[in-house]
């Protein structure tokens, strides 16, 4: 493959602009710019289109697209099924004895497991088996706390094949943000493991589970052995998985679900304290699953698909299980840390099984590039033919590093735009068409309809940054709710532009006649930390649990590798005084309440917080302190000398 770099002069800032190769666009499914325009005219045609000739449907549909603001739906009164769709029509064709999934285990004393279609199949039946037999039923909701290990796609396609809700919570979150959400989602059984390895070392994983069961309505917990560490079962209450597995039987027939009923709940961060549990249902889900991973990826049958985002996050959710599997895909799965034992582990997992599209997050990236890249020389990387980004606004350096040392220079990189809440990708290039424009993510997925508006909700032109938002007919995946929270739904979403515009608090910018769009942010108080969503108000609450806080704010501060970390501002109780250890100690709190990714990387103890004159936290002075940016007009507050103070102690010059 030739390398075809278009200098684009008229761009003010030199940016490179890359265009497909004519090998590239032949062997793409999509290689024709007229797909857009087509999809254009008619997007309900368009989506139709793709879920009939993508899926496999027990029961069409009645009605494609229904919408009564704010709320939309798909493919009315169709039936399906996602692990019938993701395994039976597999097992039932040549691709039965495919890899399905191909495991690595942290360690490289421990053996690789290969999962075909049919041993995944087997699996996800005997597992629907047990959760029957522990009397799970349709729309049962069902916690999932795993490592990434096969398991974890067996059982949240065991939940999808009998109809249960599966709700994944990221592993590497504390107890007590399990117990939150499996309190929420009123989960029956929970689904764990004993332990996994992290850098060496085995993770207790059991003892945050016995803490996220603590007050809610799960009744079992069934734990794979997975590390073999010494693990506390309660009696009556916690089962081995291999022990329920043995005497399962081979087959559960799949459950026939309406399009419209729900296949997950995945929680996220939003702007308040508490997580919510964004709603996914089956046949809209699948629709933009499935193809959004055969466009954006150009997913063949020869292809060896490693996503690394972690199941616990919709990354995972959407590419390194449905999507990929309802293609019939051979994905990758990696249990460990990407610096174990070496930091060049990713390169020597793509040279051994010959991976040939990889996905990841802009962190990763920056912090492979700082290693140097003498490490991915190391290896042979010359079967990837496509590269993929997601999560966070990617800076060029990174991008151009990515392109030249990972992908030698051959390999689209797609920048992909999306949300747990759009649950596929909807901004991105593709691959056959192109182009590949470093910072900019690209156009709308066909049959999506993205715009730029003002705070007037007036279309913002070219070059001009405003919010970014969606229209109607929103594409089929979108969110169908916040769990037991219709309100949330209604504010967070459809308020901004009213019920009929679907507000992402996406900062954006027209880039192109195209259509391009270049992303640039969150604009409300939501943090991506290392491509993590977090939100401030967590951690702030997270900290005043701490004996010693009478009052604290949390800001995003821009980080070089992590895109963006918090720094919290504390102001202690009469009676606390600063001190090392008390510091370490506010720290720890918020690992104890949310988990190691909240951590913040500055706690700045002040006397005072600035404020208005009716008391509200003036968030925007303390934002533009940890920025570096340009303060403004202090006079109208209560206590302007307390931005003197805080200027001083977090360095700030201006
Ligand atoms: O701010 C956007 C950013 O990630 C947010 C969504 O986070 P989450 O729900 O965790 O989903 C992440 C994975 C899909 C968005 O509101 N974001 C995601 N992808 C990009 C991005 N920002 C810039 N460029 C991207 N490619």
């Amino acid at each position: 493959m030739s390398k075809q770099v278009k200098w684009v002069k008229e761009d003010p800032n030199n940016r490179f602009v890359f265009w497909p190769t004519e090998e590239m666009k032949k062997r793409a499914w999509v290689s024709d710019e007229s797909i857009y325009a087509e999809a254009a005219k008619d997007p309900v045609a368009f989506w139709a289109a793709r879920a009939r000739e993508g899926l496999d449907w027990f029961q069409e549909w009645t009605e494609t697209y229904q919408w009564n603001p704010p709320y939309f739906k798909w493919f009315v009164n169709g039936k399906i099924n996602a692990s019938y769709n993701a395994l039976d029509r597999h097992v039932k064709s040549w691709r039965k004895n495919k890899a399905a999934i191909i495991w690595e285990p942290e360690s490289v004393d421990e053996p690789s497991r290969v999962l075909t279609y049919n041993d995944l199949y087997r699996e996800v039946n005997k597992f629907a088996n047990v959760l029957k037999s522990l009397g799970v039923k349709k729309g049962d909701r069902i916690g999932i706390y795993l490592p990434m290990i096969p398991e974890v796609q067996i059982a949240m396609l065991a939940c999808a094949r009998i109809g249960a809700i599966h709700s994944v919570v990221f592993s590497a979150f504390s107890g007590e943000s399990l117990r939150s959400r499996m309190e929420d989602a009123e989960a029956k059984v929970l689904v764990t493991a004993d332990g996994y390895y992290r850098r060496g070392k085995v993770v207790n994983l059991k003892p945050n589970a016995d803490v996220g069961v603590e007050n809610t309505k799960i009744e079992k917990v069934i734990v794979v052995k997975r590390a073999g560490n010494t693990v506390n079962m309660v009696a009556g209450r916690d089962l081995w998985w291999h022990e329920l597995m043995k005497k399962a039987t081979l087959y559960c027939k799949p459950e026939p679900m309406d399009s419209e009923e729900m296949l997950f709940t995945l929680y996220t961060s939003g702007t308040t304290g508490k997580p919510k549990g964004i709603v996914h249902n089956v046949g809209g889900y699948l629709t933009v699953a499935l193809w959004t991973s055969k466009w954006d990826f150009d997913l063949h049958d020869d292809d060896i698909f490693w996503c690394t985002a972690d199941i616990g996050w919709i990354t995972g959710h959407t590419y390194a299980c449905y999507g990929p599997l309802l293609n019939g895909a051979t994905i990758l799965v990696y249990e460990g840390a990407l610096n174990f034992p070496e930091v060049d582990r990713w390169w020597e997992i793509v040279e051994k099984y010959g991976v040939t599209i990889f996905y990841t997050a802009p962190t990763a990236i920056r912090m492979i590039l700082r290693w140097g890249e003498e490490w991915p020389k190391k290896h042979d990387l010359s079967s990837i033919r496509l590269l993929g980004t997601v999560g966070e606004p990617i800076n060029q350096d990174a991008w151009m590093w990515y392109f030249n040392h990972i992908g030698g220079g051959r390999c689209p990189v797609i920048d992909t735009w999306w949300q747990t809440e759009t649950g596929a990708t909807l901004i991105n290039s593709l691959p056959g068409i192109g182009p590949f424009i470093p910072t900019v993510a690209g156009r709308s997925f066909p049959g999506a309809t993205h715009d730029i508006l003002d705070e007037k909700g007036e279309p913002l032109g070219i070059g001009e940054g405003g919010y970014l938002v969606q229209k109607s007919p929103f594409a089929p995946g979108m969110l169908r709710g916040v769990y037991k929270d219709p309100e949330r739904y209604k504010t967070q979403y459809w308020s901004t532009y009213g019920e009929k515009i679907y507000y992402t608090s996406d900062g954006a910018i027209k880039w192109d006649e195209m259509g391009n769009i270049r992303l640039t942010g969150r604009v409300d108080d939501v943090m991506k930390v290392a491509g993590h969503r977090l939100s401030t108000a967590e951690v702030e609450n997270a900290l005043t649990q701490h004996t010693s806080v009478a009052e604290c704010a949390v800001v995003a501060a821009p980080h070089d590798v992590k895109g963006e970390v918090p720094v919290a501002f504390v102001v202690l109780k009469q009676g606390f005084t600063s001190s090392p250890e008390l510091e370490n100690s506010l720290v720890q709190q918020v690992v104890k309440a949310i988990g190691p990714t909240a951590k913040p990387a500055k706690i700045i103890l002040t006397d005072a917080l600035p404020k208005t004159r009716s008391g509200k936290i003036m968030r925007r002075i303390l934002k533009a302190l940890v920025k570096g940016e340009t303060v403004g007009d202090v006079m109208t507050l209560m206590n302007p000398e307390t931005v003197e103070d805080l200027k001083r102690k977090v360095g700030y010059s201006k």
